[in-house]
Protein backbone atom coordinates (compact mmCIF):
# COMPACT_ATOMS: atom_id res chain seq x y z
CA UNK A 1 0.00 0.00 0.00
CA UNK A 2 1.66 2.83 -1.26
CA UNK A 3 0.20 6.46 0.02
CA UNK A 4 2.10 9.81 -0.87
CA UNK A 5 1.39 13.58 -0.06
CA UNK A 6 3.83 15.42 -1.81
CA UNK A 7 3.30 19.36 -1.07
CA UNK A 8 4.61 21.68 -3.65
CA UNK A 9 3.24 25.00 -2.10
CA UNK A 10 1.99 26.21 0.44
CA UNK A 11 0.40 29.65 1.67
CA UNK A 12 -1.13 30.57 4.71
CA UNK A 13 -1.83 26.90 6.16
CA UNK A 14 -3.00 25.35 2.93
CA UNK A 15 -1.12 23.33 0.60
CA UNK A 16 -1.17 22.76 -3.23
CA UNK A 17 -0.39 19.07 -3.21
CA UNK A 18 -0.37 15.35 -5.28
CA UNK A 19 -1.73 13.13 -3.05
CA UNK A 20 -1.09 9.61 -4.76
CA UNK A 21 -2.86 6.24 -3.35
CA UNK A 22 -1.35 2.73 -4.94
CA UNK A 23 -0.88 4.72 -8.80
CA UNK A 24 -4.46 6.64 -8.62
CA UNK A 25 -3.73 10.70 -8.11
CA UNK A 26 -5.40 13.49 -6.63
CA UNK A 27 -4.30 17.03 -7.11
CA UNK A 28 -5.16 19.20 -3.73
CA UNK A 29 -7.19 20.95 -2.56
CA UNK A 30 -9.38 18.72 -4.23
CA UNK A 31 -13.47 18.47 -3.80
CA UNK A 32 -14.84 14.80 -4.56
CA UNK A 33 -18.29 14.93 -5.59
CA UNK A 34 -20.45 12.26 -3.94
CA UNK A 35 -21.88 9.52 -6.48
CA UNK A 36 -25.34 8.14 -5.09
CA UNK A 37 -24.47 4.48 -6.30
CA UNK A 38 -28.35 4.23 -6.55
CA UNK A 39 -28.90 7.10 -8.60
CA UNK A 40 -25.81 9.07 -10.06
CA UNK A 41 -27.54 12.38 -11.36
CA UNK A 42 -24.41 13.15 -13.31
CA UNK A 43 -22.12 9.92 -14.42
CA UNK A 44 -19.36 9.92 -12.97
CA UNK A 45 -17.25 9.30 -16.21
CA UNK A 46 -18.53 13.07 -17.04
CA UNK A 47 -17.67 14.30 -13.95
CA UNK A 48 -14.38 13.42 -14.34
CA UNK A 49 -14.12 14.74 -18.01
CA UNK A 50 -15.32 18.09 -16.38
CA UNK A 51 -11.70 17.62 -14.31
CA UNK A 52 -12.60 16.43 -10.83
CA UNK A 53 -10.18 13.37 -10.23
CA UNK A 54 -11.80 12.22 -8.25
CA UNK A 55 -15.23 11.02 -6.26
CA UNK A 56 -16.73 9.76 -3.04
CA UNK A 57 -19.49 7.65 -2.89
CA UNK A 58 -21.13 5.02 0.08
CA UNK A 59 -20.03 1.50 0.51
CA UNK A 60 -22.61 1.56 3.35
CA UNK A 61 -25.43 2.14 0.54
CA UNK A 62 -23.32 -0.55 -1.43
CA UNK A 63 -23.29 -3.19 0.53
CA UNK A 64 -26.90 -3.11 1.67
CA UNK A 65 -28.21 -3.60 -2.36
CA UNK A 66 -27.96 -7.10 -3.12
CA UNK A 67 -27.39 -5.91 -7.00
CA UNK A 68 -24.63 -3.07 -5.95
CA UNK A 69 -23.05 -5.15 -3.42
CA UNK A 70 -22.52 -8.23 -5.99
CA UNK A 71 -21.11 -5.79 -8.59
CA UNK A 72 -18.73 -4.13 -6.58
CA UNK A 73 -17.02 -7.38 -5.37
CA UNK A 74 -16.63 -8.28 -8.58
CA UNK A 75 -15.37 -5.54 -10.74
CA UNK A 76 -14.50 -3.45 -7.80
CA UNK A 77 -16.03 0.34 -6.77
CA UNK A 78 -14.08 1.84 -9.99
CA UNK A 79 -15.98 -0.57 -12.25
CA UNK A 80 -19.54 -0.35 -10.70
CA UNK A 81 -19.36 3.35 -11.31
CA UNK A 82 -17.51 3.01 -14.33
CA UNK A 83 -14.66 5.44 -13.04
CA UNK A 84 -11.25 5.27 -13.65
CA UNK A 85 -10.04 8.02 -11.29
CA UNK A 86 -9.76 7.98 -7.39
CA UNK A 87 -12.69 6.53 -5.95
CA UNK A 88 -12.66 7.30 -1.66
CA UNK A 89 -15.77 5.38 0.01
CA UNK A 90 -17.18 6.52 2.91
CA UNK A 91 -18.80 4.26 5.81
CA UNK A 92 -22.07 4.63 6.85
CA UNK A 93 -20.85 7.06 9.71
CA UNK A 94 -23.74 9.84 8.49
CA UNK A 95 -26.66 7.45 8.09
CA UNK A 96 -25.61 6.23 11.80
CA UNK A 97 -25.94 10.24 12.38
CA UNK A 98 -29.46 10.47 10.12
CA UNK A 99 -30.87 7.29 11.47
CA UNK A 100 -29.03 6.82 14.90
CA UNK A 101 -29.11 3.10 13.78
CA UNK A 102 -26.84 1.08 10.95
CA UNK A 103 -26.75 -2.79 10.62
CA UNK A 104 -23.29 -3.20 9.80
CA UNK A 105 -19.63 -3.32 12.45
CA UNK A 106 -16.69 -1.38 11.91
CA UNK A 107 -14.63 -4.52 11.03
CA UNK A 108 -17.28 -5.39 8.37
CA UNK A 109 -17.28 -1.96 6.33
CA UNK A 110 -13.71 -1.30 6.71
CA UNK A 111 -13.24 -4.90 4.92
CA UNK A 112 -15.52 -4.42 2.57
CA UNK A 113 -14.54 -1.38 1.54
CA UNK A 114 -10.88 -3.46 1.10
CA UNK A 115 -12.62 -5.84 -1.17
CA UNK A 116 -14.05 -3.48 -3.42
CA UNK A 117 -10.94 -1.99 -3.93
CA UNK A 118 -11.25 1.84 -2.25
CA UNK A 119 -8.51 3.85 -2.65
CA UNK A 120 -9.35 5.51 0.73
CA UNK A 121 -11.92 3.80 2.64
CA UNK A 122 -13.36 5.08 6.06
CA UNK A 123 -13.87 3.46 9.54
CA UNK A 124 -17.18 3.53 11.20
CA UNK A 125 -16.78 6.87 13.41
CA UNK A 126 -19.31 8.36 15.62
CA UNK A 127 -20.39 11.96 14.57
CA UNK A 128 -21.14 13.50 17.58
CA UNK A 129 -23.88 16.76 17.07
CA UNK A 130 -22.48 20.13 17.93
CA UNK A 131 -23.22 21.06 21.39
CA UNK A 132 -24.10 17.58 22.55
CA UNK A 133 -23.47 16.82 26.46
CA UNK A 134 -19.72 16.15 27.63
CA UNK A 135 -19.91 12.79 28.37
CA UNK A 136 -21.65 11.60 25.19
CA UNK A 137 -18.90 13.64 23.14
CA UNK A 138 -16.15 11.90 24.95
CA UNK A 139 -17.98 8.49 25.12
CA UNK A 140 -18.19 8.78 21.48
CA UNK A 141 -14.35 9.98 20.94
CA UNK A 142 -13.37 6.84 22.93
CA UNK A 143 -15.22 5.01 20.42
CA UNK A 144 -14.12 6.12 17.38
CA UNK A 145 -10.64 6.04 18.17
CA UNK A 146 -11.34 2.48 19.32
CA UNK A 147 -12.62 1.03 15.66
CA UNK A 148 -9.72 3.55 14.28
CA UNK A 149 -7.33 1.21 16.75
CA UNK A 150 -9.21 -1.87 15.27
CA UNK A 151 -9.04 -0.66 11.60
CA UNK A 152 -5.81 -0.15 11.33
CA UNK A 153 -4.75 -3.21 13.36
CA UNK A 154 -6.80 -5.77 10.36
CA UNK A 155 -5.09 -7.47 7.62
CA UNK A 156 -7.80 -6.59 4.92
CA UNK A 157 -7.89 -3.14 5.21
CA UNK A 158 -7.95 0.03 2.60
CA UNK A 159 -6.04 3.33 3.26
CA UNK A 160 -7.75 4.55 5.78
CA UNK A 161 -9.52 7.71 6.51
CA UNK A 162 -9.17 8.14 10.44
CA UNK A 163 -12.28 10.87 11.69
CA UNK A 164 -11.70 13.03 14.24
CA UNK A 165 -14.57 13.85 16.28
CA UNK A 166 -15.60 15.71 19.79
CA UNK A 167 -18.46 17.69 18.96
CA UNK A 168 -18.00 21.37 19.72
CA UNK A 169 -15.14 20.79 22.44
CA UNK A 170 -12.03 21.91 21.32
CA UNK A 171 -10.19 19.95 23.79
CA UNK A 172 -11.78 16.82 22.46
CA UNK A 173 -11.23 17.45 19.44
CA UNK A 174 -7.36 17.75 19.93
CA UNK A 175 -7.14 14.89 22.03
CA UNK A 176 -9.09 12.61 19.34
CA UNK A 177 -6.59 14.27 16.71
CA UNK A 178 -3.19 13.32 18.74
CA UNK A 179 -4.93 9.90 19.19
CA UNK A 180 -5.65 8.77 15.75
CA UNK A 181 -2.18 10.92 14.85
CA UNK A 182 -0.32 7.43 16.19
CA UNK A 183 -2.25 5.51 13.79
CA UNK A 184 -1.20 4.65 10.41
CA UNK A 185 -3.95 6.65 8.16
CA UNK A 186 -4.16 8.46 4.21
CA UNK A 187 -6.03 10.26 5.55
CA UNK A 188 -7.78 12.94 8.66
CA UNK A 189 -10.69 13.91 8.06
CA UNK A 190 -12.82 16.59 10.33
CA UNK A 191 -15.87 14.84 11.03
CA UNK A 192 -19.47 16.07 12.64
CA UNK A 193 -19.48 19.67 10.72
CA UNK A 194 -22.48 19.00 8.55
CA UNK A 195 -25.27 20.61 11.40
CA UNK A 196 -22.35 23.71 12.14
CA UNK A 197 -22.31 23.86 8.15
CA UNK A 198 -25.90 24.07 7.42
CA UNK A 199 -27.17 25.99 10.03
CA UNK A 200 -24.01 28.37 8.63
CA UNK A 201 -21.96 28.87 12.31
CA UNK A 202 -18.55 29.16 10.48
CA UNK A 203 -16.87 30.60 13.84
CA UNK A 204 -17.45 27.14 15.41
CA UNK A 205 -15.92 25.63 12.21
CA UNK A 206 -12.93 27.33 12.35
CA UNK A 207 -12.72 26.11 16.36
CA UNK A 208 -12.92 22.96 15.74
CA UNK A 209 -10.95 22.36 12.66
CA UNK A 210 -7.75 24.78 13.86
CA UNK A 211 -8.43 22.25 17.34
CA UNK A 212 -8.37 18.84 15.29
CA UNK A 213 -5.20 20.56 12.66
CA UNK A 214 -3.41 21.58 15.69
CA UNK A 215 -2.71 18.05 16.68
CA UNK A 216 -2.83 16.30 13.05
CA UNK A 217 0.41 15.47 10.85
CA UNK A 218 1.91 17.54 8.55
CA UNK A 219 2.20 15.05 5.94
CA UNK A 220 -1.36 13.49 5.65
CA UNK A 221 -4.31 15.45 3.90
CA UNK A 222 -7.01 16.50 6.41
CA UNK A 223 -10.87 16.24 4.48
CA UNK A 224 -13.58 18.54 5.82
CA UNK A 225 -16.47 16.00 5.69
CA UNK A 226 -19.54 17.09 4.38
CA UNK A 227 -18.49 20.64 3.36
CA UNK A 228 -18.81 21.11 -0.27
CA UNK A 229 -20.02 24.96 0.56
CA UNK A 230 -18.05 27.74 -2.07
CA UNK A 231 -18.14 29.62 0.87
CA UNK A 232 -16.43 27.85 3.24
CA UNK A 233 -14.08 26.07 1.08
CA UNK A 234 -11.43 29.10 0.94
CA UNK A 235 -11.37 29.35 4.73
CA UNK A 236 -11.13 26.08 5.50
CA UNK A 237 -8.12 25.68 2.94
CA UNK A 238 -6.52 28.47 4.89
CA UNK A 239 -6.63 26.54 8.17
CA UNK A 240 -4.60 23.57 5.96
CA UNK A 241 -7.90 21.64 4.76
CA UNK A 242 -7.25 20.02 1.54
CA UNK A 243 -10.19 17.54 1.23
CA UNK A 244 -13.90 17.93 0.07
CA UNK A 245 -16.93 16.65 -0.86
CA UNK A 246 -20.13 17.89 -2.10
CA UNK A 247 -23.37 16.07 -2.31
CA UNK A 248 -25.08 19.80 -2.57
CA UNK A 249 -24.56 20.07 -6.45
CA UNK A 250 -27.26 16.91 -7.11
CA UNK A 251 -29.37 18.12 -3.69
CA UNK A 252 -29.70 21.57 -5.14
CA UNK A 253 -30.35 20.79 -8.31
CA UNK A 254 -33.22 18.68 -7.79
CA UNK A 255 -34.64 21.34 -6.00
CA UNK A 256 -33.94 23.58 -8.64
CA UNK A 257 -30.76 25.63 -6.78
CA UNK A 258 -28.29 27.33 -8.52
CA UNK A 259 -24.80 27.46 -6.99
CA UNK A 260 -22.98 31.02 -8.44
CA UNK A 261 -20.64 33.78 -7.15
CA UNK A 262 -23.82 35.28 -5.42
CA UNK A 263 -24.62 32.36 -3.33
CA UNK A 264 -27.40 29.92 -3.98
CA UNK A 265 -29.92 31.03 -6.13
CA UNK A 266 -33.66 29.53 -6.92
CA UNK A 267 -34.08 28.91 -10.26
CA UNK A 268 -37.04 31.01 -10.55
CA UNK A 269 -35.43 33.84 -9.90
CA UNK A 270 -32.66 33.85 -12.15
CA UNK A 271 -32.93 36.66 -15.15
CA UNK A 272 -29.95 35.40 -16.42
CA UNK A 273 -27.12 33.06 -15.49
CA UNK A 274 -23.74 34.52 -13.90
CA UNK A 275 -21.61 32.10 -15.72
CA UNK A 276 -20.09 30.48 -18.42
CA UNK A 277 -19.84 26.98 -18.45
CA UNK A 278 -21.37 25.03 -21.32
CA UNK A 279 -24.69 24.44 -19.68
CA UNK A 280 -24.79 28.30 -18.67
CA UNK A 281 -23.63 28.94 -22.30
CA UNK A 282 -25.99 26.95 -24.64
CA UNK A 283 -29.28 28.21 -22.23
CA UNK A 284 -30.86 30.68 -20.60
CA UNK A 285 -32.89 30.45 -17.37
CA UNK A 286 -36.04 30.95 -19.26
CA UNK A 287 -35.14 27.53 -21.42
CA UNK A 288 -34.15 25.77 -18.34
CA UNK A 289 -37.35 26.57 -16.76
CA UNK A 290 -39.23 25.00 -18.92
CA UNK A 291 -37.88 22.19 -19.53
CA UNK A 292 -39.07 18.68 -17.78
CA UNK A 293 -38.16 18.39 -14.20
CA UNK A 294 -35.40 15.60 -15.29
CA UNK A 295 -33.74 17.34 -18.00
CA UNK A 296 -33.76 20.49 -15.92
CA UNK A 297 -32.05 18.65 -12.72
CA UNK A 298 -29.35 16.78 -15.11
CA UNK A 299 -28.52 20.10 -16.44
CA UNK A 300 -28.60 22.24 -12.66
CA UNK A 301 -26.40 19.55 -11.44
CA UNK A 302 -23.43 20.00 -14.10
CA UNK A 303 -23.66 23.64 -13.95
CA UNK A 304 -23.31 23.43 -9.69
CA UNK A 305 -20.44 20.80 -10.41
CA UNK A 306 -18.28 23.30 -12.51
CA UNK A 307 -19.39 25.79 -10.11
CA UNK A 308 -17.43 24.01 -7.18
CA UNK A 309 -14.72 23.16 -9.68
CA UNK A 310 -13.88 26.91 -10.37
CA UNK A 311 -14.05 27.33 -6.55
CA UNK A 312 -11.54 24.45 -5.98
CA UNK A 313 -9.34 25.89 -9.27
CA UNK A 314 -9.39 29.16 -7.49
CA UNK A 315 -8.25 28.36 -4.41
CA UNK A 316 -5.60 26.65 -5.68
CA UNK A 317 -4.51 29.40 -7.81
CA UNK A 318 -4.73 31.40 -4.74
CA UNK A 319 -2.17 29.29 -3.44
CA UNK A 320 0.14 29.40 -5.83
CA UNK A 321 0.33 33.01 -6.42
CA UNK A 322 0.29 33.81 -2.64
CA UNK A 323 -3.07 35.23 -2.33
CA UNK A 324 -4.99 32.50 -0.54
CA UNK A 325 -5.82 35.12 2.60
CA UNK A 326 -6.83 38.00 0.31
CA UNK A 327 -9.32 35.39 -1.48
CA UNK A 328 -11.16 33.89 1.71
CA UNK A 329 -11.24 37.57 2.85
CA UNK A 330 -13.10 38.61 -0.06
CA UNK A 331 -15.24 35.78 -0.42
CA UNK A 332 -16.35 35.79 2.94
CA UNK A 333 -17.57 38.93 2.65
CA UNK A 334 -20.64 37.55 0.56
CA UNK A 335 -22.09 36.51 3.78
CA UNK A 336 -22.57 37.72 7.38
CA UNK A 337 -21.92 34.19 8.73
CA UNK A 338 -18.85 34.20 6.58
CA UNK A 339 -17.57 36.94 7.60
CA UNK A 340 -17.59 35.92 11.56
CA UNK A 341 -16.06 32.42 10.52
CA UNK A 342 -13.18 35.15 8.66
CA UNK A 343 -13.13 37.05 12.30
CA UNK A 344 -12.83 34.20 13.94
CA UNK A 345 -9.36 32.70 11.90
CA UNK A 346 -8.01 36.10 12.39
CA UNK A 347 -8.54 36.57 16.00
CA UNK A 348 -6.92 32.75 15.78
CA UNK A 349 -3.94 34.09 13.70
CA UNK A 350 -1.47 32.86 15.88
CA UNK A 351 -2.31 29.24 15.72
CA UNK A 352 -1.64 29.45 12.18
CA UNK A 353 1.86 31.22 12.20
CA UNK A 354 3.81 28.05 12.59
CA UNK A 355 2.47 27.04 8.71
CA UNK A 356 2.78 30.56 6.80
CA UNK A 357 5.81 30.73 4.23
CA UNK A 358 8.21 32.74 5.05
CA UNK A 359 7.96 35.18 2.43
CA UNK A 360 5.20 36.55 0.07
CA UNK A 361 5.13 38.79 -2.77
CA UNK A 362 3.06 41.05 -1.26
CA UNK A 363 0.01 41.20 1.83
CA UNK A 364 -2.59 42.97 1.44
CA UNK A 365 -4.32 44.37 4.40
CA UNK A 366 -7.83 46.09 4.84
CA UNK A 367 -9.10 46.26 8.24
CA UNK A 368 -8.96 44.76 11.88
CA UNK A 369 -9.29 41.24 9.93
CA UNK A 370 -6.61 41.58 7.50
CA UNK A 371 -4.45 42.84 10.98
CA UNK A 372 -4.67 39.70 12.26
CA UNK A 373 -3.43 37.89 9.44
CA UNK A 374 -0.54 35.33 10.85
CA UNK A 375 1.65 36.92 8.68
CA UNK A 376 1.34 40.41 10.76
CA UNK A 377 1.52 38.66 13.94
CA UNK A 378 4.22 36.52 12.76
CA UNK A 379 6.39 39.68 12.31
CA UNK A 380 5.27 41.23 15.47
CA UNK A 381 6.28 38.12 17.57
CA UNK A 382 9.60 37.65 15.69
CA UNK A 383 10.58 41.33 16.13
CA UNK A 384 9.45 41.43 19.87
CA UNK A 385 10.94 38.33 20.54
CA UNK A 386 14.05 38.17 18.26
CA UNK A 387 15.53 41.52 17.17
CA UNK A 388 16.68 42.70 20.33
CA UNK A 389 16.93 46.01 22.11
CA UNK A 390 15.59 49.02 20.23
CA UNK A 391 16.64 51.84 23.00
CA UNK A 392 18.44 54.48 21.75
CA UNK A 393 16.36 54.50 18.44
CA UNK A 394 14.76 57.16 17.16
CA UNK A 395 10.85 56.73 17.19
CA UNK A 396 9.56 58.57 13.90
CA UNK A 397 5.42 58.53 13.63
CA UNK A 398 3.19 59.36 11.12
CA UNK A 399 5.28 58.62 7.50
CA UNK A 400 4.17 55.91 4.66
CA UNK A 401 6.07 52.98 3.90
CA UNK A 402 8.36 52.37 3.25
CA UNK A 403 10.16 54.32 6.15
CA UNK A 404 14.14 54.62 5.79
CA UNK A 405 13.84 56.78 2.68
CA UNK A 406 12.00 59.26 3.59
CA UNK A 407 14.61 60.28 6.81
CA UNK A 408 17.66 61.54 5.32
CA UNK A 409 19.36 62.82 8.83
CA UNK A 410 19.50 59.63 10.28
CA UNK A 411 20.78 56.20 9.27
CA UNK A 412 18.25 53.84 9.35
CA UNK A 413 19.85 51.58 12.61
CA UNK A 414 18.91 54.81 14.41
CA UNK A 415 15.66 54.82 13.42
CA UNK A 416 12.07 52.90 14.36
CA UNK A 417 8.93 53.80 12.74
CA UNK A 418 5.82 53.42 14.27
CA UNK A 419 3.34 51.61 11.97
CA UNK A 420 -0.44 51.04 12.34
CA UNK A 421 -0.26 47.27 10.42
CA UNK A 422 3.02 46.73 11.67
CA UNK A 423 3.50 48.13 15.00
CA UNK A 424 7.57 49.00 15.47
CA UNK A 425 9.76 48.91 12.34
CA UNK A 426 13.13 48.65 12.65
CA UNK A 427 14.58 51.43 9.85
CA UNK A 428 17.08 48.33 8.50
CA UNK A 429 13.57 46.01 8.24
CA UNK A 430 12.24 49.20 6.24
CA UNK A 431 13.14 47.34 2.96
CA UNK A 432 12.45 43.89 3.63
CA UNK A 433 9.47 41.55 3.84
CA UNK A 434 6.11 42.15 5.23
CA UNK A 435 7.59 45.51 5.56
CA UNK A 436 7.84 46.40 2.32
CA UNK A 437 5.27 43.78 0.86
CA UNK A 438 2.24 45.07 3.23
CA UNK A 439 -0.04 47.46 0.77
CA UNK A 440 -3.03 48.68 3.07
CA UNK A 441 -5.72 51.35 1.84
CA UNK A 442 -3.67 54.47 2.93
CA UNK A 443 -0.65 53.48 0.57
CA UNK A 444 -3.47 53.93 -2.65
CA UNK A 445 -2.51 57.61 -2.39
CA UNK A 446 0.06 59.18 -4.08
CA UNK A 447 2.95 57.60 -5.48
CA UNK A 448 2.87 54.31 -4.46
CA UNK A 449 -0.60 53.52 -6.24
CA UNK A 450 1.40 50.66 -8.04
CA UNK A 451 3.33 49.16 -5.54
CA UNK A 452 0.96 46.23 -4.73
CA UNK A 453 0.45 45.33 -8.40
CA UNK A 454 4.56 45.08 -9.05
CA UNK A 455 4.78 43.29 -6.20
CA UNK A 456 2.64 40.55 -7.53
CA UNK A 457 4.75 40.22 -10.67
CA UNK A 458 7.88 39.45 -8.74
N1 LIG B 1 -19.99 12.67 6.22
C1 LIG B 1 -20.33 13.86 6.77
N2 LIG B 1 -19.93 13.92 8.06
C2 LIG B 1 -19.30 12.76 8.33
C3 LIG B 1 -18.65 12.25 9.51
O1 LIG B 1 -18.57 12.89 10.55
N3 LIG B 1 -18.12 10.99 9.39
C4 LIG B 1 -18.19 10.26 8.24
N4 LIG B 1 -17.64 9.05 8.21
N5 LIG B 1 -18.80 10.73 7.13
C5 LIG B 1 -19.35 11.96 7.18
ZN1 LIG C 1 -22.84 27.42 -15.47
Amino acid sequence: MRVRFEVKDRDVAGRLARFEVNGRRLETPALLPVINPNDPVVPPKEIGRMGFDGVITNAYIIRRHEHLRREALERGVHGLLDFDGFVMTDSGSFQLAEYGDVDVTNREIVRFQARIGSDVGTILDIPTPPDAPRDRAERDVETTVERAREAASLDERPPLALTVQGSTYEDLRRECAERLAELPAAVYPVGGVVPLLEEYRFADVVRVVLAAKSALPPHRPVHLFGCGHPLAIPLAVCMGCDLFDSASYAIYARTDRYLSVLGTLRLEELREFPCSCPVCTRHDPGELREMDREERTRLLARHNLHELHRVIRTVRQAIASGELWELAESVCRAHPAAWRGMEELSRRGEELERWVPGTRRSVFAFDEVSKGRPELRLYRRRLRERFGPLEGRRLVKGLKRPFAERVEWLEPWELAFADEWLGIVPGELSWTYPCHSLVTPGDDEGEDRRRGEEGRRR
